[in-house]
Order: structure tokens, then C-alpha cells, then sequence
């Protein structure tokens, strides 16, 4: 790999710091960037160091600044957005200025944030991406890689281009790249999962398989699910498949719950349904979740397409008020869901 090719990944968090670290190792010319001088001068002294799955990497020598330093170097070919979504947001008009006139920014933040951020700076920028790696940091400079996934690229208006196979083939050599031709597709078949299986978790306080055991779980994910589904598929996005088809047997513009609907949610749980919700983390770490850009997008775009949104609304409420400390994680918040919206959501 040539020194042209700079490569810039931003955040040195679970992600960034994996991708990173095997991104050097296989000779990649990469360059980090944290929010501070200090977080960066903590990494200096560390390396990178990765264990787990995909087996484990070490880098000692890593070139790694605070973000704002870039402003003087060298533009970059491709720059790899890893931080949360609201920090995504803030820092990405800046990040565009860090580019060559032919570079790209990779966002691969759940949810919305490929898409708002093609919105706000031009596609012509913007290249759409999603991960399905799961991370986690132990410390700074020590990350754990905890499942073989791999990251999802692709033109947020669809079909292929040749700088995403640029792209995939540069960050091929440190981690599993796939380019999607329905990118978009592949956001929302994530952002669907998100928006139940992962958000009706956390304020339940609960795994996929525990909440579903009662029937107001059930309930619960089955209205969150449905209402996302519509919403894509108003909005003329065809999801893709993920593990299973994001469509349920016999939807009929909501689910008609069956025995082959239950066996699909089966498959749903065989894949999901012991994870314990990312989000729950988040409000046990007290940290801000996340959520404006899974439920909240829902909420957001549903009453533009005419789509009726309440659970999804709910949801998005009702994490904002945990994020504030004036509720708590519990199996009790689903039954206030159902209340709450019982006469906005149609029956089975
Ligand atoms: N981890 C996973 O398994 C996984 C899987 C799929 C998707 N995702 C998504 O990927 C994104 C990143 O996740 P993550 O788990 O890697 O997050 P993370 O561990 O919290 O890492 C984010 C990093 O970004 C840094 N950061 C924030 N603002 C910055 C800025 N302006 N400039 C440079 N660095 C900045 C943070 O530094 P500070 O500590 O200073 O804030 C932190 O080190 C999230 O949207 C997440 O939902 C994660």
C-alpha cells in the first residue's frame, strides 16, 4: 500500500481502535485521531493492542493526534468516522475538510447517520457504512473483538461505484469489508433489529428471550418492528436480508401473528436473543444512548410517510426520560409502553 492512500480513522474507541490496530498490522498506512491531546498521548505511550476473535494484533507505533491537529496535515483518501452518533454529527463538517478533492468520509455509526450526514454534506463526500463487528474496550489501547463480523459499505443511493471497492479494498486487508448494491437496504434491516430486539431490551432491563417470554413483550417488539418495517418500506427502502427475511410471513402491512410468524421470531432469537442490549450498557455507564437516531429516527420520518409511529415514539420517550434519571430499566416500562399507546396501535 502506498503512503497516497492516507487513512484517517477518527475516535480510537471499540471499533476504531480494532480496525486500527489491524489496519497497521497489515501494513496499511493509518493515522488515528481522538477528541484530545491527552487521550492521544495516552495512546502514543500504550499501542493498540486486540485480542479475540480474528485473533490478536499489537501495534507500538502509532501516529495519533486530537482531530483538530489534522487541520495542518496532509489530506486523506479516506477517513473512517468511529465515534458515537452525536459525535458524529458534531465533528463530520470538520472532517470534511481533512479530505483530498477525491476522498471519502465512511460513517459507521448505527441507525441514521449515513444517511444525515449524506443529507448535510453531499453523497459526493459520503460514503455509507454500518457495522456488523462487535467491540468492546477495555481500556485505551486494549479492545476485545467479540464476534467474526464484518462492515457493510456502500452507496447510500445504491448500486456499486468504484470507490467503494477502493474503499472495501483497503480496509479489506485489516477487517471483513462487504459492499452492499442496497445499502440502504442494509442500514434499515439493522436499524429494524435496533429499534425492537435492542431498544424494548434495554428498558426492559432484559434480554430479547427473557422479555418475549410475557405477552406484553411480545407485544412490545412485535408493534416496535412493525411500525419500523412500514416506515422503510413506505419510504420505498426493500431491507435486506440479515439473518432472517425482514419481512415476516404473512405481513400484511403489519404482522398477523401465526405459527409460522412465531418460528420466524424463533430465528430472530436464535441469532439475537441472548445479547444483552448495547443500550442497557449505555444506561448503566450513564452515558447517552443512541437512540434519536434508532426509535427517534423512526418516530421522525413515520407521521412524514404516514406511518403510525406511537410505540416507536414511546420508546424514544421513554429512553430519554432513563437517560435523565427519572426512570429506571425494568420489565414494568413495557406494560407503561403498552398503555401509553394502546390506542394509537392497532390490534394483532
Ligand atoms: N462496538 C460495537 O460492537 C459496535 C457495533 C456496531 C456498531 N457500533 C457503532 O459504532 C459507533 C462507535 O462505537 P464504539 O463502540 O467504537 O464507541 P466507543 O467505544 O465509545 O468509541 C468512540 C470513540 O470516539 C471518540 N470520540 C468522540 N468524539 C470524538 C472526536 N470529535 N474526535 C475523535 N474521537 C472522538 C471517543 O472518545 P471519548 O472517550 O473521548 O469520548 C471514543 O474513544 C457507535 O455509533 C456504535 O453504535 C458499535
Amino acid at each position: 500500500m502506498s503512503d497516497d492512500y492516507r487513512f484517517l480513522v477518527v475516535g480510537a474507541g471499540a471499533l476504531g481502535g480494532i480496525i486500527g490496530a489491524r489496519a497497521i498490522n497489515a501494513g496499511v498506512p493509518v493515522w488515528l485521531a481522538t477528541r484530545t491531546a491527552e487521550s492521544a498521548a495516552v495512546l502514543r505511550s500504550s499501542g493498540l493492542q486486540v485480542s479475540g476473535i480474528g485473533g490478536t494484533a499489537y501495534a507500538a507505533e502509532i501516529q495519533v493526534a486530537a482531530v483538530r491537529e489534522y487541520e495542518r496535515a496532509e489530506k486523506f483518501r479516506l477517513i473512517l468516522l468511529a465515534t458515537k452518533a452525536h459525535d458524529a454529527l458534531e465533528i463530520a463538517p470538520f472532517l470534511v475538510t481533512l479530505l483530498a478533492p477525491d476522498g471519502v468520509l465512511l460513517p459507521i455509526q448505527n441507525g441514521s447517520v449515513s444517511q444525515l450526514l449524506a443529507d448535510r454534506l453531499g453523497e459526493s463526500v459520503v460514503l455509507g457504512g454500518l457495522s456488523n463487528l462487535g467491540a468492546t474496550i477495555i481500556e485505551p489501547g486494549i479492545y476485545e473483538q467479540r464476534n467474526a463480523g464484518h462492515l457493510i459499505i456502500g452507496e447510500l443511493s445504491g448500486g456499486l461505484s468504484d470507490r467503494a471497492a477502493k474503499v472495501a479494498g483497503v480496509l479489506g486487508k485489516a477487517i471483513e469489508v462487504r459492499v452492499a448494491d442496497n445499502l440502504r437496504g442494509a442500514i434499515w434491516a439493522k436499524l429494524i433489529l435496533n429499534c425492537s430486539v435492542t431498544t424494548v431490551g434495554a428498558v426492559a432491563g432484559q434480554t430479547m428471550r427473557q422479555y418475549m417470554m410475557s405477552a406484553t413483550g411480545r407485544e412490545v417488539f412485535r408493534r416496535a418492528y412493525d411500525e419500523a418495517l412500514s416506515t422503510a418500506l413506505t419510504i420505498g427502502i426493500q431491507p435486506q436480508r440479515m439473518i432472517v427475511d425482514p419481512v415476516p410471513p404473512g405481513w400484511r402491512g403489519t404482522t398477523v401473528v401465526s405459527e409460522e410468524y412465531n418460528r420466524w421470531v424463533d430465528r430472530v432469537m436464535a441469532g439475537y436473543g441472548d445479547i444483552k442490549p448495547s443500550m442497557l450498557q449505555d444506561f448503566e455507564r450513564g452515558r447517552r444512548t443512541e437512540i434519536d437516531f434508532i426509535n427517534g429516527y423512526v418516530a421522525e420520518l413515520g407521521p412524514k410517510a404516514g406511518v403510525p409511529v406511537a410505540m416507536n415514539a414511546a420508546i424514544t420517550d421513554l429512553v430519554h426520560s432513563i437517560e435523565q434519571g427519572k426512570s429506571k430499566p425494568d420489565p414494568g416500562r413495557l406494560d407503561e409502553l403498552l398503555k401509553r399507546t394502546r390506542s394509537e396501535c392497532p390490534a394483532p
